[in-house]
């Protein structure tokens, strides 16, 4: 019945009868003429109701905003200086025959086209939120996405397998998600944090090429680009080293990123090792479009009076600068309101120097409280190595060495976007690699798996498990994209000898290892193949892609920020006969009943 969609229809159908269905985006009364914006999922079309057909525009006087209609009707030609270049369907009209109400609306609960609405109303409001053209827009362009990353999937012989949603803890380090067994009295699914061990499993069953577009579940703090459950785009491969697997992921990406956008990424990505990435940068997902950098001046302040340096010098943590071109400009208000920003990091404060005259190393020509108890040499390595020039501000962080990373690095990507010291380039994606294989965890004392239990160490680096961990690096690898984290991956351990070598640098003792990982373990013992992979974030591409500002705007149904669908009202309370059933009693079932 329907001939096309409303935002399809252009000049080609000129003095053609078409069948339309959509909803009335705006009804306007004309004093004799209404014209209603109907529209779909492909846009709007102007839709014109004249009063000589007096049984249509009698149901034209009763529609309202958000009304279900068909209508049929010719098009024509919109007149003269009416037409509207920025819509497909911007120069015609239809002249409306025929028009069916399918469906009343009561009222919406605000106006589609209602720019400055609360993320509340519209997630408690979904449904009517997600008809609005941008968020259509945004569904569109992840759907488009998710194909291309299909196609190219498929096109390099790439299998789809479904790995279960009810399982065992795996190794992502995040909380889990439980569902209780009725079956088993007392015990516990996890959802899974990723599919990771199943895709392994995968690798040694022989199915060499593996990808899924699934599901993930993490009970952590959420942000702007967290949601506990969210896409990945997971990836796995037998028989390829750690540079075959990266080179075929950024073609994917360049190709997905071509058919999705018709944006052209360079090729070949950057590459970058994270310790680079984290002195030039303070982030394992540097901004590259941000020009500011990070300076180190560690070694050239342990001696100076200043306490607030010389103290982290001198006892393991990190003293960096970031020269500001021209900054010198900045107001004491400005640079107030940058020093409450990295306290948001856990620095104490945001030293800086104000360059007035470069040539004069003293109070005279750098301008700072701070100047007077550093002595002239460290000034000279100071102004040196940060290049800084007269009419430079130089700001400086001094702490423990994940603080002034945090704090600067945050405050590069706050300074350059603000006062626009940019590149101009639109996308930057960047290959960081050579990780660390562990991180110290210094509340429980002992060494954690910087990405998982499973990733591959360097070759070289074999021996350093044993003697000095802090210093082995793992063939692991993550993508940044404009300083985020679209994905990551490694390159995994295939043989027994080296994974009981890591276990042991973890701590993690037979017993443990066995009823963690023991399906693992078991299966890596049949002639497990050399395998590797990686997982990106769908999520947070498309988020990218669309310039939204959060995560939440390119999933259909997200949870808010504290874990709650505002649409279904979930997580809720349950009835105490489910509870029973599943063995379960609740430890504080009347606070469970006020906070609902
Ligand atoms: P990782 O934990 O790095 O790796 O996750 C892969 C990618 O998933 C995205 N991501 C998220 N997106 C939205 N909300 C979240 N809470 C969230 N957490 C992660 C990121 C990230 O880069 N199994 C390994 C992959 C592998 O080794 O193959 C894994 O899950 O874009
Ligand atoms: P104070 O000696 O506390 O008055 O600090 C002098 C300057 O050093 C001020 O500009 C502070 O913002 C700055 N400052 C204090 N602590 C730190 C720190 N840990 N890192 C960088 N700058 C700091």
């Amino acid at each position: 019945m329907r001939t096309t969609y409303c935002g399809l229809v252009d000049t080609a159908y000129l003095d053609q009868t078409v069948t339309l269905f959509g909803w009335a985006h705006r009804r306007r009364d004309h004093g004799g003429v209404i014209f209603i914006d109907l529209r779909d999922r492909e846009g709007v079309v102007q839709i014109v109701c004249d009063p000589d057909r007096p049984d249509m525009f009698k149901v034209a006087e009763g529609v309202r905003n958000e009304f279900c209609l068909q209508i049929s009707g010719k098009v024509r030609r919109r007149p003269a200086g009416t037409e509207n270049a920025n819509m497909r369907s911007g120069e015609i009209e239809v002249l409306c025959h025929e028009i069916e109400v399918l469906n009343a609306s009561v009222t919406p609960p605000f106006p589609l086209d209602d720019e400055n609405l609360s993320e509340n109303v519209r997630l408690t409001h979904r449904v009517i939120d997600l008809r609005r053209p941008a968020m259509q827009k945004n569904m569109m362009l992840r759907y488009k996405t998710a194909m291309a990353f299909r196609r190219f999937l498929d096109g390099q012989g790439f299998i789809d397998v479904e790995t279960p949603m009810l399982t065992k803890s795996t190794p992502e380090g995040a909380r889990d998600y439980l569902v209780p067994s009725r079956v088993h009295d007392g015990q516990f699914f996890a959802l899974p944090q990723s599919p990771q061990l199943f895709k392994q499993l995968l690798m040694v069953a022989g199915y060499d090429r593996y990808y899924q577009i699934t599901k993930c579940f993490r009970d952590e703090d959420l942000r702007a680009d967290r949601q506990p459950e969210f896409t990945q785009v997971d990836i796995e491969t037998s028989f390829l080293n750690e540079h075959e697997i990266t080179a075929i992921m950024e073609d994917m990406i360049r190709y997905v990123f071509k058919e999705a956008l018709s944006v052209e990424l360079p090729n070949p990505f950057p590459r970058m090792p994270y310790a680079e990435a984290m002195a030039r940068f303070g982030s394992d997902k540097p901004d590259l479009r941000v020009t500011l950098e990070l300076t180190d001046v560690t070694d050239a302040v342990t001696d100076v009076a200043f306490k607030v340096f010389s103290g982290p010098a001198t006892t393991g943590g990190r003293v960096a600068a970031i020269r500001v071109p021209g900054g010198a400009s900045l107001s004491r208000g400005e640079i107030d309101g940058y020093t409450e920003f990295v306290k948001i990091y856990g620095a104490k404060g945001l030293a800086y120097i104000k360059v007035n005259d470069a040539s004069k190393l003293n109070e005279e020509g750098l301008q700072s409280p701070i100047v007077k108890n550093i002595h002239e040499q460290a000034l000279k390595t100071i102004m040196e190595r940060t290049g800084a020039q007269s009419g430079d501000l130089i700001f400086f962080g001094a702490d423990k060495t994940k603080v002034v990373n945090d704090a600067l690095g945050a405050l590069r990507l706050k300074v350059g976007h603000e006062k626009g010291y940019l590149t101009g380039e639109t996308w930057r994606p960047l290959w960081v690699v050579d990780f660390p294989m562990f991180e110290y965890d210094e509340d429980e004392n002992r060494w954690n798996a910087c990405h998982h239990p499973f990733t591959c160490p360097k070759d070289e680096h074999l021996e350093l498990l044993k003697t000095d961990p802090g210093k082995c690096l793992a063939k692991a690898y993550d993508l940044a994209l404009n300083g985020w984290e679209i994905g990551g991956g490694s390159v995994r351990i295939h043989r027994a000898e080296v994974q009981a070598k890591v276990f042991d640098a973890l701590g993690i003792g037979a017993e443990e290892q066995q009823l963690k990982f023991g399906f693992l373990l078991d299966a890596l013992k049949y002639g497990a193949p050399p395998h590797g992979g990686l997982a990106f974030g769908l999520d947070r591409i498309v988020t990218m892609m669309t310039g939204a500002e959060s995560i939440r705007d390119v999933i259909a149904f997200p949870k808010t920020q504290r874990a709650q669908c505002l649409l279904t009202n979930a997580p809720s309370l349950v009835d105490e006969k489910q509870l029973r059933e599943l063995h379960i009693k609740l430890r504080n079932p009347v606070k469970a009943e006020t906070q609902a």
